[in-house]
């Protein structure tokens, strides 16, 4: 493994000595006020999580709270539940008639559904999905919109005990077919298409296509949301609203073991195939719950807008289950925060009222460049938090954000986790935390977090680990137990290894720096460089290719892509636009590369390794690491002087 490149940002959070204390008035209403919590939750983990699970409806109460063998375990075992029931039916008849979801369309067209009319639309697509021959433990993959009927799927597939595997509709179909033949579904959902600045994203084609030959698929299920025109192949393809049509809006909930699989996820990790996260249902709902209600410190009142994409996870924890869970109002937005205008997040705001707001650092940085002037046309008045994540959100702008959209007094709570955490690991309480812009302070109560050195010692600067079980961690990569142990589980042989690098300050507090391995962040969307370079080799014209992250000051990673053809293949621009769309068609436009650079050798160590490092070097203008181990050094010499920017 590499050793980790410093961000250039770290310097500047070494600096960073700012402290925002929580006001008086925030302190008083909070959520979780008292700081004795992390004492109290440390000495007793499991007592800690089982109040928590204990606010919850379980159909059969758990014997024991955990079973761990390593990598392994199992929360609430023996439990009964269901993950829908606790985010729908526990919150009848009180919230009948709040909004659980304030939905708007990106050509600005609303939906409200209250909890009892969500109640009864997850009941009909149950129903529905069951008709279809839809059972318990059945996997269903969904590439959809940000529609309400994609959280309403959710619901169903859990209400049911169907795992669901939602796929970004970003991504291409032949990503999409990967990811279905692994998952084996029987059944995907989709709808026509979704509009994105202002064009229908052909939706139900690509799924088409994914399905296309050879495929477990037996069903599709199509929203008709554009309305832009689809083929309808009988007695495969059916429309969404004459499926529920006639359901009964009552399908009891399915009491789940407290370990069914209640998703997956398919995430980057290092090596070219994407790993199908699994998670189930008794423990990431604790988690989800527990941390959206503390760290959202969520009220009756709230009106919580999430802005990430369900298809990622962020989306699964933070836009669904967790203010579900609380009975929170959320508000669902389908498009691009550009359309028509730079302020139609604000605009958002504005009109629903948003009190919680929670988004990444690449969009924050985003609003910074095109300036103050958009969200000032707006009243923003109603914001009293603010979240950021899925990045390192550097100092300027945190404190940008809470200027300019916090007006100087919302907390920011800044959340450390992953796809493979289930829920939040690392973040302020907003009532007891004082903040420093640029760390993500302190892990949650109950959550064993440490930074330590290459042996595995304490340390004030090195790898972030997480050293106690967790109610919401994955169980596992999909049909890959091996895979499983040696990603998460062999560096240390008794920790969690995140991939991140970390600092602790004297106060203790955590400065998440990065992925430490070949996990690129591209506008807080994970990829990897081997994934890329898979699609790149892909091409018949490409010898080989080697992918970086170039750090960049609005996406954190721009892609950059060292390309050698082969003999007798000329390497033209015209080649490198082929290639940018060749990696598209592979994966999605989320992945294109920023730069594609044709050299006629890539820098390789006397065992044939490519320098990885070094590429990095060379993108980001670095006066060159150590090359002595370099097999040929005047490949460097050559691939600087040929460097620049497309
Ligand atoms: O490197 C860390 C970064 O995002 C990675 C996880 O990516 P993903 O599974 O896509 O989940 C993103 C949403 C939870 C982490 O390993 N990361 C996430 N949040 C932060 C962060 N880095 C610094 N600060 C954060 N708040």
């Amino acid at each position: 493994m590499e050793k980790p490149t410093p961000p250039k940002t770290i310097e500047d959070l070494l600096r960073e000595e700012r402290l925002f204390q929580p006001s008086e008035e925030f302190q008083n209403k909070a959520n979780s006020a008292n700081p004795a919590v992390y004492e109290e939750a440390a000495k007793d983990r499991f007592k800690f999580w089982e109040e928590w699970a204990g606010q919850l409806h379980w159909f059969r109460k758990w014997d024991k709270t955990l079973e761990w063998e390593l990598p392994d375990a199992r929360w609430f075992v023996g439990g009964k539940t269901n993950i829908a029931y606790n985010c729908l039916d526990r919150h009848l008849p009180k919230r009948a008639q709040k909004p659980a979801i304030l939905w708007e369309g990106e050509p600005g067209d609303q939906k409200t559904l209250t909890y009892e009319q969500l109640f009864q639309e997850v009941g009909r697509f149950s129903n529905a999905l069951k008709k279809l021959g839809v059972c318990t433990g059945d996997r269903v993959t969904l590439y959809m919109p940000m529609v309400p009927e994609l959280a309403i799927a959710m619901l169903a597939c859990a209400r049911i005990g169907a795992a669901h595997s939602v796929v970004f509709g970003g991504f291409s179909p032949e990503a999409l077919r990967g990811r279905i033949d692994d998952s084996q579904s029987k059944i995907v959902i989709t709808a026509d298409g979704g509009w994105r600045r202002g064009a229908a994203i052909p939706l139900k084609q690509n799924v088409d296509e994914a399905i296309s030959g050879d495929s477990p698929v037996k069903s599709v299920v199509v929203v008709r949301r554009t309305g832009q025109a689809v083929l309808m192949k009988p007695g495969r393809d059916f429309w969404w609203h004459e499926q529920v049509a006639g359901q009964s809006p009552r399908c009891e909930a399915e009491p789940v073991d407290s370990e069914q699989m209640l998703y997956l996820l398919y995430t980057s990790g290092t090596t070219g195939k994407p790993k199908g996260i699994v998670h189930t249902t008794g423990g990431y709902m604790v988690g989800c719950y527990a941390t959206a209600r503390w760290i959202f410190d969520l009220k009756e009142d709230d009106i919580y807008w999430c802005t990430a994409d369900i298809g990622w996870v962020t989306g699964h924890s933070y836009v669904v289950y967790g203010p579900l869970l609380n009975g929170a109002t959320i508000v669902m937005y389908e498009g691009a925060p550009n359309h028509p205008e730079n302020d139609r997040f604000w605009a958002i705001i504005e009109k629903y009222k948003v009190t919680v707001f929670y988004t990444a650092p690449t969009a924050i940085r985003t609003f910074m460049k095109w300036g103050e002037s958009f969200p000032q046309k707006h009243n923003l008045s109603s914001l009293r938090l603010l979240g950021s994540v899925g990045e390192p959100i550097n100092p300027e702008a945190w404190i940008w954000y809470r200027q300019i959209i916090g007006a100087g007094k919302c907390p920011i709570v800044d959340t450390w986790w992953q796809t493979e955490t289930g829920h939040i690991m690392i973040a302020p309480l907003p009532g007891i935390t004082a903040l420093k812009p640029g760390s993500a302070t302190k892990p949650f109560p109950g959550i064993d977090a440490d930074v330590v050195d290459e042996q595995g010692n304490p340390a004030n600067s090195g790898y972030l680990v997480i050293k106690s079980p967790w109610p919401g961690m994955l169980r596992g990569i999909y049909g890959d137990p091996e895979r499983y142990r040696s990603v998460y589980w062999s560096k240390y042989p008794q920790w969690y290894f995140t991939g991140d690098g970390c600092k602790k300050d004297a106060d203790g507090y955590f400065w998440v720096l990065g992925r430490v391995d070949d996990v690129l962040k591209v506008s807080g969307h994970r990829l990897s460089t081997m994934e890329i370079e898979s699609a790149l080799v892909d091409y018949t014209d490409v010898a080989e290719a080697a992918v970086i992250g170039r750090q960049d000051p609005i996406k954190e990673n721009a892609v950059v892509a060292f390309v050698t053809v082969k003999n007798g293949v000329s390497a033209t621009p015209e080649l490198g636009k082929i290639l940018k769309d060749h990696v598209v068609k592979k994966i999605g436009s989320l992945a294109r590369p920023d730069t594609i650079l044709f050299t006629s050798e890539l820098p390789k160590t006397r065992s044939g390794k490519i320098m990885r490092r070094l590429l990095r070097d060379i993108a980001e203008g670095r006066v060159l690491g150590d090359a002595t181990t370099l097999a040929d050094p005047a490949v460097v010499e050559s691939l600087k002087k040929n460097y620049s920017e497309d």
